[in-house]
């Protein structure tokens, strides 16, 4: 046994990693391992015999394990002290500007209009990417049938045979995102919601997965009118010129009543779009006073509170903004693009200070 002992113990002295290590607890230890048979052979032993050997290979086994944990404890800490005399960073080294990452346009043109919309008083609220269609559509006045339906080019998500959940759709807007603060919040409210929305359609104007902010203000005596000033303000900040024209055409929506979209003065000189000027106009967005369906739908009384809503693409928005010919390029990623349409990411947006430089 005393072999046995020296035998196994100097081994493990010597294991150079846990590989090594286990290969030793296998021979020694394991089920078919040395010191295992030997314990089997008590069993042909005489009582007197086996009262000796009994203890002593419990005790010899006992020391195995334990040279095992010890020795496993100290190539542990060996390779954690090799790990960190070999990687080290000297964190007082200063970046490099060329690798420095830039801000998207979408996030920039996020980040302003969020600074200017919160000078007027509007927080913001978030809603999932993933809604039912109860929340997407029947909420917002668009029953089952409505054409609106069919026009958004929807992307359901499949349900598997016999799942009875509500149907989810990918948002077509971030409309829904009005009902569930209503839900939450209550009135009054103003609350401006961006993020990413999705439709099946692909053109230069067009990519299926884009950015809107939604706007929605609901008080006691709010009209069209608080609606086209807090519009006309906005777009004086954000295009930084003083009073920018803006076009309402009478529309509809089925959430509003009545309905307005709203236009950017613009035009294309070789293929360059320029705002504020030409002949052109870019539409920019959809508005009006919530429908008392819609109110309704987010459980609030039609009969005490109005309000104004309203959704903007805000790739349309930055393409304008920063001049941006081609929306399908906010999302190919291209390094090239990022770099030069990019943002400082330490320049944040207020507007004391200038929204982008
Ligand atoms: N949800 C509409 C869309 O995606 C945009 C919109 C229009 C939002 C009018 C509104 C609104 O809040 O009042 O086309």
């Amino acid at each position: 046994m005393e072999d046995l002992s020296a035998k196994y113990l100097s081994r493990i002295a010597d294991a150079r990693d846990e590989a090594a290590l286990e290969e030793i607890r296998l021979a020694a230890v394991g089920k078919k391992g040395e010191v295992s048979l030997k314990m089997r052979e008590l069993g042909k032993m005489t009582p007197e015999e086996r009262q000796v050997a009994g203890p002593a290979l419990n005790a010899l086994k006992d020391e195995i394990n334990s040279a095992l944990a010890a020795k496993k404890a100290a190539l542990g800490d060996a390779a954690l002290d090799e790990r960190l005399r070999s990687e080290w960073l000297d964190v007082t080294l200063p970046t490099r500007p060329r690798r420095q990452g830039t801000i998207h346009p979408v996030s920039q043109a996020t980040e302003e209009l969020t600074a200017i919309f919160a000078e007027m008083g509007f927080s913001v609220a978030e809603g999932p990417r993933i809604d039912t269609d109860w929340y997407n559509f029947d909420a917002l006045n668009i029953p089952g049938h409505h054409p609106a339906r069919a026009e958004m080019d929807t992307f359901y998500m499949a349900r598997a045979e016999g799942d009875n959940r509500p149907p989810h759709v990918l948002r077509t807007h971030t409309s829904p995102v009005q009902i569930r603060t209503m839900e939450t919040q209550g009135a009054p409210l103003r609350i401006i919601c961006p993020g990413g929305v999705y439709r099946a359609d692909y053109d230069q104007t067009h990519t299926p997965m884009f950015h809107q902010v939604e706007g929605l203000a609901i008080d006691k005596d709010i009209s069209m009118a608080n609606l086209k000033w807090v519009l006309e303000e906005f777009f004086a900040a954000f295009f930084e010129i003083d009073g920018i024209k803006t076009r309402f055409r009478a529309s509809h929506f089925p959430f509003t009543e009545p309905s307005a979209e709203v236009d950017i003065q613009c035009s294309w000189v070789d293929g360059q779009l320029r705002i504020g000027e030409g002949d052109g106009w870019l539409e920019v967005l959809g508005s009006g006073m919530v429908h008392p369906n819609v109110l309704r739908a987010g459980g609030i009384d039609p009969d005490q509170w109005q309000g104004f809503a309203f959704g903007m693409g805000i790739d349309r928005i930055a393409m304008l903004k920063y001049g941006i010919p081609d929306l399908r390029a906010f999302f190919d990623s291209d390094l090239r693009w990022l770099r030069h349409y990019g943002f400082a990411a330490l320049d944040q947006p207020n507007l004391h200070a200038g929204l982008s430089r």
